[in-house]
């Protein structure tokens, strides 16, 4: 494998968290690529993943989602984002020592915000007590298995994508 000559960054958080965005800005100022994991999924699968969930169930899009993280963490030299439900997953969790892992933390308020009606997004769909519900129980649900990942955390409510890009920076 090529010798790794910048900072390969994981990112990690909720949807609605930035990873997407954030990614792309840390990706342009380096001069690197930026993978997704869901957009890995998207190819494999050949559909968009709300389809995946529809089609084929959560269970299988997590086990895509698996093998794509697994193969982008081995062979992915650039900024690496990851699907909100990715890290979930044991061995995942596992593979993801020794890498440099930024949880990109967001609130409730911003994280409603930024994901509106949850196009795109099948977890937030249905359920009791409509998208912020969701979002709540998603947040308290998984946020300590972002912290227990994360080499770095960086706040993001109520900042740009280039000022929190900022901080992933300093905070490597
Ligand atoms: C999911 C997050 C989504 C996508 C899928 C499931 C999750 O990715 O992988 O809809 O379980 O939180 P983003 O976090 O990029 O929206």
């Amino acid at each position: 494998m090529a010798e790794q000559t910048r900072p390969r960054v994981v990112l990690v958080g909720p949807m609605g968290s930035g990873k997407s965005t954030v990614g792309r800005v840390l990706a342009q100022r380096w001069g690197v690529d930026v993978r997704d994991s869901d957009a890995d999924v998207e190819q494999t699968a050949g559909k968009p993943v709300p389809e995946v969930f529809v089609d084929d169930g959560e269970a299988r899009f997590r086990e895509l989602e698996k093998a794509a993280v697994a193969l982008a963490l081995r062979t992915h030299d650039g900024v690496l984002s990851l699907g909100g439900g990715a890290v979930l997953d044991p061995d995942t969790q596992v593979l993801l020592e020794g890498h440099r892992v930024v949880f990109l933390r967001v609130g409730l308020a911003d994280a409603v915000k930024r994901v509106g009606i949850g196009a795109g997004r099948p977890l937030l769909l249905g359920g009791d007590g409509g998208i912020r519900a969701r979002v709540r129980s998603l947040l308290e649900e998984r946020n300590p298995v972002y912290e227990g990942v994360a080499t770095v955390v960086v706040d993001t409510d109520g900042r740009t994508p280039e000022q929190v890009a900022d901080d992933v920076e300093n905070g490597l």
